[in-house]
């Protein structure tokens, strides 16, 4: 059975593995959660990196055999130096799903939500360039989206408030595809669908991350297990009961 580390800044990455669960429900994961120092959209990369480096340190302690750094953040921040220090492992990272928005997009006008610091990182402003040079990009940050996911309120007038916040510039610029560029948005897709009508479709980029991980345990030759011998094992640097409480809700909705 292969070991799959996978760790996000609190609970967001549970969205990623929800899907992992769908492509690969037989093989061991270990999920950290960094809620002690989440969020980290306004932290330094400095401070990114050396969290992103001491978690995967204790996962490959563990036995991790593939990494799902299941935060778009600690992706754009971190991936390169975590490459570079464990050459032989596989790290699966998220970014922004630019590249199936511009195309899906029938108006050519593609909103973009995720954290400050990914909006400003050089893979997104590259990704940018490469594949959405014929569509018109909004963005916005999902301000306070994240402390929302934390502190468990899915629904109800002030999460419809902030969610509508900045949504709402998205709207106005007209996009007709929004890309989910933090893991912890899919988890206000409800409340952003009802904001936003039938008319907008949102993209989540966990399910490609599963078919990711499906290509490396192949060409890692690690076949996958049966599905009944799957297990989860939980980790938090802060308090666990948001995340065992959404991880209940993602497994029920996987
Ligand atoms: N879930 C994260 C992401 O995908 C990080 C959110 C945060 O901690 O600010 O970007």
């Amino acid at each position: 059975m292969a070991h799959i580390g996978i760790f996000d800044s609190g609970c967001g990455g549970l969205s990623v593995l929800r899907e992992l669960l769908k492509a690969a429900p037989g093989e061991h994961y270990t999920y950290f959660s960094d809620n002690a120092n989440c969020p980290y959209g306004e932290k330094s990369s400095e401070f990114i990196i050396r969290r992103s480096t001491e978690i995967s340190s204790h996962l490959i302690e563990l036995g991790a055999d593939i990494i799902v750094i299941a935060c778009n953040t600690a992706t754009a921040a971190a991936i390169a130096s975590l490459r570079r220090r464990w050459p032989g492992l596989p790290f699966i990272g998220m970014e922004p799903a630019i590249k199936p928005a511009a195309l899906m997009s029938r108006n050519k006008v593609v909103g973009v939500l995720a954290t400050s610091s990914t909006l400003k990182a050089d893979k997104y402003l590259d990704n940018k360039k490469i594949w959405a040079s014929d569509v018109k990009i909004a963005e916005h940050a999902g301000e306070g989206f994240v402390e929302l996911v934390e502190s468990l309120e899915l629904s109800g007038a002030h999460c419809e408030q902030t969610v509508r916040r900045s949504l709402e510039p998205l709207l106005e610029a007209g996009a007709d595809t929004i890309v989910l560029g933090c893991t912890h948005y899919p988890f206000l897709l409800e409340t952003m669908r009802a904001i936003a009508g039938p008319r907008v479709n949102f993209i989540d980029p966990a399910p490609a991350v599963a078919r990711q991980l499906i290509h490396i345990m192949a060409e890692k030759n690690l076949p996958l297990s049966p599905k009944g011998e799957g297990k989860v094992d939980l980790e938090c640097s802060g308090n666990p009961q948001t995340a065992r409480k959404l991880l209940e809700l993602a497994l029920n909705l996987a």
